[in-house]
């Protein structure tokens, strides 16, 4: 008897797994397959479960038809080509295409006869027409909607979509902290992240820079004079890749972490400057400027703040 696994069914009801899978399990932005290698494993053996049905349901059937009296097995076969889905299946493809069978086509056969070349009068294929008369459709709806309703345009499309993908990206930044680096380092001003600062500070810098930043075997955090520049990419950049060679402060990318360098760099810059500690060590480096609000006002300040606290100062620095 012609009886073969329906491969149509494993396949259709494999794809329903998986998609049903991929639609329940949150795996982010990557498909649950790929984040979670365990469910590839489920998915063999979801095959593998699907395949055996196919052949228990194929052995019943063979064992049942094996116990048929002769005329029953005809019947059966002739019930079982004629199948219902598949006589409808056929019936609308036959009828999209819309051509004659051969048999027919004496019916629509023209008088022109060139040379024995024969002309048959077929119809237009459905399937072509009706995708013709959707497009006309589709174009009216176009034109009223955004010709003579105007609902939107192309420069408001592109606005949108920008501005939806500027608060991802705000999204993004507030859950990807440790990705700062040099290029996208801003200041901290959160009070958690300032007194991680502090902690990080704490135990890992005072030795040098003491814990009020007044200076030691570190120059002094507190003044607005920086050896190696101010404001927080380069304080950032200063922690994270150390100073000048042979001068003690160490590149502190191997020990803490971007967004821990971050902290303690925005505590330097929020707490302990423009501090005035009991211990000053005199100013060393070169006046820094923030260029955001650079002014003659930020400059005399800067000045007067450095010669009240070190006298000595002004020789170091010009
Ligand atoms: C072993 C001593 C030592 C330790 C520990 C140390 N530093 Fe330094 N630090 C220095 C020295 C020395 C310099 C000056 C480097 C130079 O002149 O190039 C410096 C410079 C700096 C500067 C730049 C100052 C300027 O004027 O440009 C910053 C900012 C800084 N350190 C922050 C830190 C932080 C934050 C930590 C803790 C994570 C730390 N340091 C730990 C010795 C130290």
């Amino acid at each position: 008897m012609k009886n073969s696994i329906s491969w149509m069914r494993v396949v259709v009801l494999f794809f329903i797994v998986l998609g049903l899978m991929e639609f329940f399990i949150d795996s982010g932005d990557k498909p649950a397959v790929i984040a979670y290698p365990m469910t590839q494993l489920f998915l063999v053996l979801v095959l593998l479960l699907l395949i055996g049905i196919e052949l228990i349901l194929q052995a019943v059937e063979n064992v049942m038809f094996q116990t048929l009296s002769p005329e029953a097995k005809e019947r059966y076969l002739a019930t079982k080509s004629e199948s219902k889905g598949w006589k409808w299946g056929s019936k609308t493809y036959q009828k999209l295409l819309g051509s004659k069978p051969i048999e027919a086509e004496e019916e629509i056969i023209l008088d022109h006869n060139y040379d024995g070349i024969r002309e048959l009068d077929n119809k237009l294929p459905p399937w072509w027409v009706y995708m013709f008369y959707a497009t006309i459709i589709f174009g009216v709806i176009y034109l009223v909607r955004f010709h003579i309703l105007n609902d939107y345009n192309q420069d408001l499309e592109y606005e949108q979509e920008v501005a939806a993908a500027r608060i991802e990206i705000e999204e993004y930044k507030k859950n990807a902290k440790d990705l700062v680096d040099i290029n996208t380092v801003e200041l901290f001003t959160e009070t958690a992240d300032i007194t991680a600062g502090k902690t990080i500070f704490e135990s890992n810098c005072v030795a040098c820079h003491m814990a009020d930043g007044g200076g030691g075997i570190g120059p002094n955090l507190t003044d607005d004079y920086w050896i190696l520049g101010g404001g927080i990419k380069n304080v950032f950049n200063t922690i994270s890749e150390g100073g000048r060679d042979g001068k003690g402060m160490v590149a502190w990318k191997q020990i803490l972490k971007p967004v821990e360098m971050a902290q303690v760099a925005s505590y330097i810059l929020t707490e302990i400057n423009g501090t005035t500690p009991a211990n000053l060590k005199a100013a060393e480096g070169e006046l820094w400027l923030d260029p955001e609000t650079e002014g003659q006002e930020v400059i005399e300040q800067a000045k007067d703040s450095v010669t009240v606290a070190s006298p000595t100062a002004t020789e170091t620095v010009q």
